[in-house]
């Protein structure tokens, strides 16, 4: 088994992801999240929501999941976000057409459908399920149609990003904000890629979730009115040039705007923001780097792009986030598409005096030339630009009839203005989060096979000893077997206690009542504290601790017989396995503290039993 596949084992096992629809034998490309799979993936959305909408002011919105034609024909979705599929003739299997032939060409990627069609007939390359023929390959599109209202209703699409809705939403969004750039907008959603062939599990997946913050920005000034809070933070860059080097390399955020390696402070920033953010939700910086696209690689509204990508044992480096620069692309194909002009009034820190040609209209000829008509003629001469004016014979447009006016009736004046500032289309950065990813990320970063004699001789434990000799009592005989095999090797779930599904498991050494009528007490107390508990009476007592320990709970706490001697309880730390007793009382404070106080372990009660 490799980790994804043993991750993926214990995801099931545990109630973390299931296969979609899988009574009725599934179907690639969609996961259920499982109990505690949701409640992992709420707390890493939660937290992705105290940096962007908390921290950053960037406040959320929520637009349909389905969208009209329109924004989509606006968007390049409707004519360009396509892989190229290609089929095969006797099976009918479908396959990324590029994918067949990556391994053959390194710049698959960047080739046309027609291009690709032509190397898989000079390779003779054939279908890799079953050896047939296969057929062209032709652009898929991968939005999923639908439509809206009945009949032949109106044609929409599943949204394929959530952004779309910022972009669609910005004179709103720019009023609420007072028209002060820089502004940004949020959304956590589902957003739908018809893949053509997603064998990459969770990777790769139909229905997705994105976090996607949408910042509009003054073009004429991209720097970062906070770049201070991370101008120091390091980063491990891998950018255009390292890339032909084949090695990143480590740098401040810094230096590398200063050094124009990261184009302006407002892309640094929130690489940097980014950053902070995966490693606090408990990806390994170790395995996190950011890429910067590569030029024939980037997507049709980026000018920069950087991924943030993390190592994983199966798919090697996997891109869990995107942040572009998406100028104002999106801004000025919705004013195209929705023939409205998309701007922000930006007024300027002092008026300033501009000189400029006016078109002074001679309304002695205009008027017996146009008779009722000449003042409206007047007016549209105004609207034209300079170059159209410079025309000998003008056309202008009054009523919606076209009339030419002979340059002779036009004078020109220069005129000195006061002018307090001007219409601006903001730059876009775009931070893009895929929250499944994330997500798969930080399960196969916290995921560990520790062997337990080794742990003991680190933790200064006698782990089994400690462990299984609390499963002693009437019922610990028909757990006899439960556990076996397990002391070798333990399945451990690191997970911060911000993101933990669970953060306290209460365990009753026994069901009885003397031992769970206290256990229910703490559960409720701790419940009170707003923590995340569980409460477990199944199984033997180290059988309950693995069952934890896989799923990432930090602490447990266990009651015992010694609890109604002296009015203690144990505290079991996931991490060392190490055990210290502390009064039952005011246990949910220590229990908090150690959560969300980063209380140092051992002084949450007196060590116990080594
Ligand atoms: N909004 C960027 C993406 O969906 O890839």
């Amino acid at each position: 088994m490799d980790k994804y596949e043993k991750v993926f084992e214990l995801a099931k096992r545990r109630g973390f992801l299931w296969n979609s629809f899988e009574l009725y034998g599934g179907s690639r490309g969609f996961y259920d999240y499982g109990p505690l799979g949701s409640t992992l993936k709420r707390r890493i959305e939660q937290i992705w929501r105290e940096f962007y909408v908390i921290q950053e002011g960037h406040m959320e919105i929520e637009c349909p999941t389905i969208g009209i034609e329109d924004v989509f024909i606006a968007s390049g979705h409707v004519g360009g976000f396509s892989d190229p599929l290609c089929e095969c003739k006797n099976c009918g299997e479908a396959f990324r057409a590029d994918h067949l032939v990556e391994n053959i060409m390194a710049a698959a990627g960047t080739l046309s459908a027609e291009q690709l069609t032509q190397v898989i007939k000079e390779k003779g390359i054939t279908c890799p399920e079953c050896g047939g023929e296969l057929n062209d390959a032709y652009e898929f599109n991968l939005m999923f149609k639908t439509t809206i209202g009945p009949g032949t209703g109106r044609k929409g699409y599943l949204r394929p990003e959530t952004a779309q809705g910022m972009f669609v939403d910005f004179q709103r969004l720019s009023r609420f904000y007072r028209d002060k750039l820089p502004f940004g907008a949020v959304q956590i959603g589902k957003s739908y890629r018809n893949e053509i062939a997603p064998r990459q599990g969770v990777i790769r997946l139909r229905e997705f979730t994105q976090a996607e913050c949408e910042i509009f920005t003054d073009p004429r000034n991209k720097k970062h009115p906070d770049f201070e809070r991370f101008a120091d933070s390091e980063l491990t860059l891998y950018s255009q040039e390292a890339q032909q080097k084949g090695e990143a390399f480590r740098t401040t955020v810094r230096e590398a705007v200063e050094k124009g390696i990261i184009a302006h402070e407002m892309l640094g920033y929130n690489i940097a923001l980014t950053n902070e953010f995966l490693t606090k939700v408990g990806i390994d910086p170790a395995r996190l780097r950011f890429r910067q696209h590569l030029k024939d690689e980037m997507a049709h509204y980026a000018i920069d792009c950087w991924d943030a990508e993390i190592a994983t044992d199966r798919f090697g480096w996997v891109e869990i986030v995107g942040i572009a620069d998406r100028t104002d692309y999106d801004l000025k194909a919705h004013s195209r598409v929705s023939k409205t002009d998309l701007y922000v009034y930006v007024e300027y820190d002092e008026p300033k005096m501009l000189t400029r040609f006016v078109v002074k209209p001679n309304m002695g000829k205009l008027g017996p030339l146009f008779k009722g008509k000449a003042k409206a003629v007047a007016d549209a001469l105004k609207q034209l630009s300079e170059e159209e004016l410079s025309k000998s014979q003008i056309k202008v447009t009054v009523d919606g009839e076209e009339l030419t006016v002979s340059s002779d009736v036009v004078d020109f004046a220069e005129e000195t203005v006061k002018v307090s500032g001007e219409n601006v289309i903001p730059h876009v950065i775009e931070p893009s989060y895929g929250i499944d990813r994330i997500f798969y990320g930080i399960m196969e970063h916290a995921f560990d096979e520790e062997k337990l004699a080794q742990k003991a001789a680190e933790s200064g434990l006698k782990v089994e000893e400690n462990e299984e000799k609390a499963d002693k009592g009437p019922e610990a005989a028909k757990d006899e077997n439960e556990g076996e095999g397990e002391e070798e090797t333990r399945l451990v779930m690191h997970f911060s206690s911000a993101i933990a599904p669970v953060q306290v498991a209460v365990l009753p050494l026994l069901t009885r009542k003397e031992l769970a009528d206290p256990a229910k007490e703490i559960l409720l107390r701790l419940r009170e504290k707003r923590l995340l508990v569980s409460y477990d009476d199944s199984g033997t007592i180290g059988r309950r601790y693995r069952r934890n320990d896989e799923i990432g709970t930090p602490y447990s706490v266990t009651v015992d017989y010694d609890t109604l001697q002296d009015g203690t309880v144990t505290i079991r730390d996931r991490d060392s396995m190490r055990q210290v007793r502390a009064p039952i009382k005011g246990i949910e404070n220590v229990l908090y503290e150690l959560i969300y106080r980063g209380r140092d372990f051992e002084s949450a009660g007196k060590p116990f039993n080594f």
